[in-house]
This record gives structure tokens, C-alpha cells and sequence, in this order.
């Protein structure tokens, strides 16, 4: 017996013919002692009939004694299901086999958690459906990501084939560069106390290989950072890794536009309309209260420090004072917003160092506040008029520094779509898909704590060409040429235009980041002496790939993506990694442990 088809594949056209189905017992019902079992393999379900009268008595009697998930073979013949008894769930549900043979491949022991019905299975504990995972992606829904995973992988690489892209593998095992994220090191036995390092992103390697004149490379890279975990980080994971030469940022959005466009019809059958929107960081900030804004949800903020600044409330007037800003949202019909929903609120503002969250409830026709008795005729109006007030709204409002108070807003923002959406008043089609291009970021942000400027990208990162003179003179003020893909609120992906002058590379790590010569020259040595023997003008971008399979699923976390994800402590709970070594690996590779783990 051999398997001649696959379970999502007969029709009525094919009654009669003698087939063999191979896969795992799906479900098993007992119906007036004729035997349904649903067959389940990768492609789908059929329902074969065991059928005592047809049967020899020792294989019903095996079929009676399988326990969902065991593997069998079957080999029966084809018929249309009786009238009245089609299931029209599933793509084979006009026909069943009828089974002649049976061969248990074999048994599986009663299963941890179901895996036969959808709803069930969502409840499941995701730790649980972690360490039994090769059950979780037994499930459709999970086969379905990981089957289109692999789709858009391919429609990637054939794209970027297509656009004369080299694929180029880079080493995972490099060294340790101040790129942002922590990095996980990989201890060396020849050399006691030299480490790899595992990429955060293959970004010098890339670039090294536009000075190698490769011009077109991409990758589907695996990068590694050992940061805090959300649903939207995992400590190593994959980017689409690009880099170019002889371009401007105008090649790369056309150049990623044109990807997203064939991976969205690849996947989604979808057309998305290009250009992308373009909205500058400052705009997003203003707007929105964040460098990734999530289009789709209006509320956007309004901007209130002409109206404030001589305002008897002294907390308004007395953050333009000090030379912030005074900004409001209006959260639409949320004024029945509970006490406890504003504390949150109200703690999420304070996180960011504000001392509180003033609001007003629009209720009854009045306005409720212990704020409002500050505010004149013409301050009332021009609330009304700019945040369209109405009945049953929450206004919120934060006075503050610019970008601090466009940040609290942003996250308060945030929360009330949260909450709305969960009433159902919030509804945003699960088909809409707003791509954003974020532009013009600052070059790089100011450390307090550590009183120095970084990259708010990465160091390699050039400069908008007439701001560079104001980089010693006026850091803040120079934007970068960077660029974010931003899709309903998730950051895709990330790049920009290189540097590629040593000098001016060199200016940058030394003088703005107050990185020392020999730290650079131990760190960036290779690549600063790579640009001096010719190296193109290049730039590029990474998108995340966990994260683009993600919204293609619709899902909000890409550990539903990844086949086998660690949870938000860096665990992988199936082979329960990462995990002690023998005391002899340690001593080769000159170690000593400190601390024994508490338990
Ligand atoms: P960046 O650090 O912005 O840029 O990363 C690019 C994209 O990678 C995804 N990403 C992640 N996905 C899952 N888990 C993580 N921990 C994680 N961290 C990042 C995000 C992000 O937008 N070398 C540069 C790119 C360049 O300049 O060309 C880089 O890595 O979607
Ligand atoms: P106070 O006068 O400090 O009691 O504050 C009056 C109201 O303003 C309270 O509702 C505070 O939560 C709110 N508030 C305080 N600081 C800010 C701020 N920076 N932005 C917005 N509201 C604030």
C-alpha cells in the first residue's frame, strides 16, 4: 500500500476509484456501530467509514481502539456521501472511503491538549503549546503560517532575483559591536577570553560586501539580540536583508514598494496601491505620538500651546513656560471610561514622567473636570472647535516637553483604541492595511543618564547632506537618512543611506560618540580601512520577516509565526533551552560559573 492521494483531495468525480489516504486520526465517531474516522494529513481531512459488515472483524475491532493523533494508512474505495450527510466545512465533505484495509503506523497515547477543534485549541495554555509543539503545528491554523512562511520566502527570492539581487550568506558567528541591542557571546576554546558574537544584523557584513561590488546583495538573514521579549521580539529571528549601491532613498522605497506589492498578491491575492504615504518623524510625533503611528484609528492629537500658554490652570501655561508643549486627544465616546481605565491611563503618563493626566468627561450636556473651572470662554471654544467635541467624549490632555507629551498621548492613544475596539465601537476592517514610509528621523538622540548622544539608528547611518555641517555645531538638529516601513502601527522594517567616507564615518564614531581611536579601531578598524579602497555610495534596509508573516496572518504574535519560538523569558520549553553544560566544556572553554542558578 502506498499513499496515492492526499486527504484534501477527492471529489465526487472520483467515486469508485480505489484510493490509499495516509495521516492521523482527526476525530472518531461511533455512529450505530459503523465507524467515522476523519483523516488528517497537510493538505486537509477525509472521512473514511469503517464499516463492520464489510470488514474483517479484527481490523474493525483495530479501528475501535485508535486514539486520536495515532498515524494510519487506509486503503478503501471512493463514494459520494449519502444525501443529506455532506459537510460543507471541509473541501472533501461530498464523499468518504469506504475502508478495506487498514494499517496502523502508529499509536499515539492520549494527547496533552486537543488538537482536532480550533476553539479548544486557542484556550490552550500557549507554555503548554509550547513544549508540545510538534502538536500545536499539527493544527490548520498553524500549518496555514507556516505554509505561507514559506510562500512569501520564495515570492521574496524570486523578486529580488528578478530585480538582479545576489543572495549572499554572512557568517553567524562575528564579533561584539556596540550595534544597540545586547548580543549573545559565544565563548572561543583556542583563545581563553575572546568571544564571537552573534549578528544583531549582518549590517556591516553587507556593507562590506557593496565594497566587495557585489551592488545588489540581499539575504533572508537570521539575526540575534538578547533584549527584553514582547510578542513582537524574539531573541533571534529573521530579516530580509538588503543593501544597494549607487542609489538614493528613492530606488529603496520603490525598490521595497515594489516587494510588498508582489508579496501582498502572492499571499493575500491583494492589490495594495503605491505609492506608500511619506509622513516625516516630526509629523508622526505631532500626530500621532509615535515614530510608528497605526493610521487606522483617527484620534489624533491636537495641538493646544497657543490657547494654554496664559492660562490661569498653571499647569498648562506653566509647561509652555518652560518651553514644552500643551496637547489633547479626543477619546470619541469613552466617557463612560472607568476609574480604573483612567488610573491606567494615568500611570502610563506618569511612567513617562508626567505628574498626572488631566481629562474631561463630556456627559449630560457639561463638561466634568476638576480642571474645566480654569478655563475661559475662549479656551472652551476653541477645544470644542479644534477636538469637535461632542457628547459622551473623553478629552486628555498632556502638558509637557514636545516630545514627551506627544509621546504620553501616543500611548494613551493607543490604550483607548484598545478599549474601544474591545466594545466594538472601534472597528477597523481586518483587510486594511495602511503603509506608511517614516522619514527625516533625528541622526541621533541624547542619553541623560549617560550624558552622550547615540545613534538613533546605527553609526553607519549618513547624515541629509546639508546637515552635515551642523553635526558638531548642532547634533540635534541633523536628520538622518533614514527610513522606517510602518504598517498599521508595526515597525516592518528599518534602513538607510550609508555612510561611505571614512572621514566622515570616522568624525562619527569619535567625536559625536564619544567612542575612543583604539575602541574603533578595535571594533570598526576593517570596515573604516575597507572604505578607503573604494568603497561605492550604498544604502538598504531590513524588514522584519517574522514580523511581515505576522500581519500576513493576521496575527499579533510572531511566535505564531516561527515554528519554534521562546517564550518571553528566552525559553525554548520543547527541548528546555537554554540548559547547564559539563563542568569539562566549561573548562575548555577556559569558564568559570559563579553564581549556581537560584532555583
Ligand atoms: P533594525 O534594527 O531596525 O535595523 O531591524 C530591522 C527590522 O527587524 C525587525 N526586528 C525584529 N523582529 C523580531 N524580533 C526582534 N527582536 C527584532 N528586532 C528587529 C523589525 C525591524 O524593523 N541593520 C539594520 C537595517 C539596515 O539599516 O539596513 C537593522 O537591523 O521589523
Ligand atoms: P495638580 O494641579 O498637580 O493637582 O494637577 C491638576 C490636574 O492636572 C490633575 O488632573 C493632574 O492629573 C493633571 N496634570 C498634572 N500634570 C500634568 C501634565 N503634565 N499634563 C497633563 N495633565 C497634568
Amino acid at each position: 500500500m502506498k499513499r496515492t492521494q492526499h486527504c484534501n483531495e477527492l471529489r465526487p468525480a472520483d467515486a469508485g476509484k480505489p484510493v490509499t489516504l495516509a495521516g492521523w486520526v482527526h476525530s472518531r465517531r461511533d455512529l450505530g456501530g459503523v465507524l467515522f474516522i476523519d483523516l488528517r494529513d497537510r493538505e486537509g481531512r477525509t472521512q473514511t467509514v469503517f464499516d463492520p459488515a464489510d470488514l474483517p472483524a479484527e481490523v474493525f475491532e483495530a479501528a475501535t481502539r485508535l486514539h486520536a493523533e495515532s498515524v494510519i494508512q487506509v486503503s478503501g474505495v471512493v463514494r459520494a456521501r449519502p444525501a443529506g450527510t455532506d459537510n460543507s466545512k471541509i473541501a472533501t465533505g461530498q464523499v468518504e472511503v469506504l475502508v478495506k484495509e487498514l494499517a496502523v503506523l502508529n499509536h499515539a497515547e492520549v494527547l496533552p491538549f486537543p488538537v482536532d477543534d480550533p476553539e479548544v485549541a486557542a484556550k490552550v495554555n500557549e507554555e503548554l503549546r509550547l513544549q508540545y509543539r510538534y502538536l500545536d503545528l499539527r493544527r490548520p491554523e498553524m500549518t496555514r503560517n507556516l505554509r505561507l512562511r514559506s510562500k512569501v520566502a520564495t515570492a521574496t527570492r524570486v523578486f529580488m532575483e528578478e530585480q538582479g539581487f545576489l543572495e549572499v550568506e554572512t557568517p553567524t558567528l562575528f564579533k561584539s559591536t556596540p550595534e544597540g541591542a545586547r548580543e549573545f557571546l559565544v565563548p572561543n576554546r583556542r583563545e581563553p577570553g575572546a568571544f564571537y558574537a552573534l549578528p544583531q544584523s549582518p549590517q556591516q557584513f553587507k556593507q562590506i560586501l557593496m565594497c566587495a561590488g557585489i551592488e545588489r546583495y540581499f539575504q533572508l538573514a537570521r539575526c540575534y539580540r538578547d533584549e527584553d521579549l514582547r510578542a513582537d521580539r524574539q531573541p533571534e529571528f529573521t530579516q530580509v536583508d538588503i543593501e544597494m549601491s549607487f542609489i538614493d532613498r528613492e530606488d529603496l522605497y520603490a525598490l521595497i514598494e515594489g516587494l510588498l506589492r508582489r508579496v501582498w498578491k502572492r499571499a493575500l491575492g491583494v492589490d495594495i496601491t503605491l505609492p506608500f504615504r511619506r509622513i516625516t518623524f516630526e509629523e508622526a510625533l505631532n500626530r500621532y505620538g509615535i515614530d510608528k503611528p497605526d493610521t487606522r484609528l483617527g484620534m489624533e492629537l491636537v495641538d493646544f500651546t497657543e490657547e494654554f500658554k496664559a492660562s490661569t490652570f498653571k499647569v498648562f501655561s506653566g509647561a509652555v513656560a518652560a518651553g514644552g508643549v500643551v496637547k489633547a486627544i479626543n477619546a470619541k465616546g469613552m466617557a463612560g471610561a472607568t476609574q480604573g481605565q483612567i488610573e491606567t491611563m494615568t500611570a502610563h503618563a506618569k511612567s513617562l514622567g508626567a505628574k498626572g493626566l488631566a481629562f474631561i468627561k463630556v456627559e449630560q450636556g457639561e463638561w466634568k473636570s476638576p480642571i474645566v473651572k480654569f478655563f475661559g470662554e475662549s479656551e472652551k471654544a476653541s477645544l470644542t472647535q479644534k477636538l469637535a467635541i461632542e457628547e459622551g467624549d473623553l478629552i486628555l490632555f498632556a502638558a509637557d516637553q514636545w516630545l514627551n507629551a506627544c509621546e504620553i498621548l501616543g500611548k494613551i492613544r493607543l490604550y483607548c483604541a484598545d478599549v474601544l475596539k474591545a466594545q466594538g465601537r472601534l472597528v477597523v476592517p481586518a483587510d486594511r492595511f495602511d503603509f506608511l514610509w517614516v522619514v527625516d528621523f533625528p541622526l541621533l538622540s541624547f542619553d541623560k543618564e549617560m550624558d552622550r548622544w547615540y545613534s538613533s539608528h546605527h553609526p553607519f547611518t549618513a547624515p541629509v547632506a546639508e546637515d552635515i555641517a551642523l553635526l558638531k555645531a548642532d547634533p540635534k538638529k541633523v536628520r538622518g537618512q533614514h527610513y522606517d516601513i510602518v504598517v498599521n502601527g508595526v515597525e516592518l522594517g528599518g534602513g538607510s543611506i550609508r555612510i561611505h567616507q571614512p572621514d566622515v564615518q570616522k568624525t562619527i564614531f569619535e567625536e559625536i560618540l564619544a567612542i575612543s581611536p583604539e575602541e574603533t579601531k578595535l571594533r570598526f578598524g576593517y570596515m573604516l580601512e575597507a572604505f578607503k579602497y573604494g568603497a561605492p555610495p550604498h544604502g538598504g534596509i531590513a524588514l522584519g520577516f517574522d514580523r511581515l508573516i505576522a500581519i500576513l496572518c493576521g496575527t499579533s504574535s510572531i511566535r505564531d509565526v516561527i515554528a519554534f519560538p521562546k517564550t518571553a523569558k528566552g525559553v525554548c520549553l520543547m527541548t528546555d533551552s537554554p540548559a547547564p553544560v559539563s563542568a569539562r566544556q566549561l573548562r575548555d572553554l577556559h569558564i568559570e560559573v559563579k553564581a549556581a542558578k537560584k532555583e
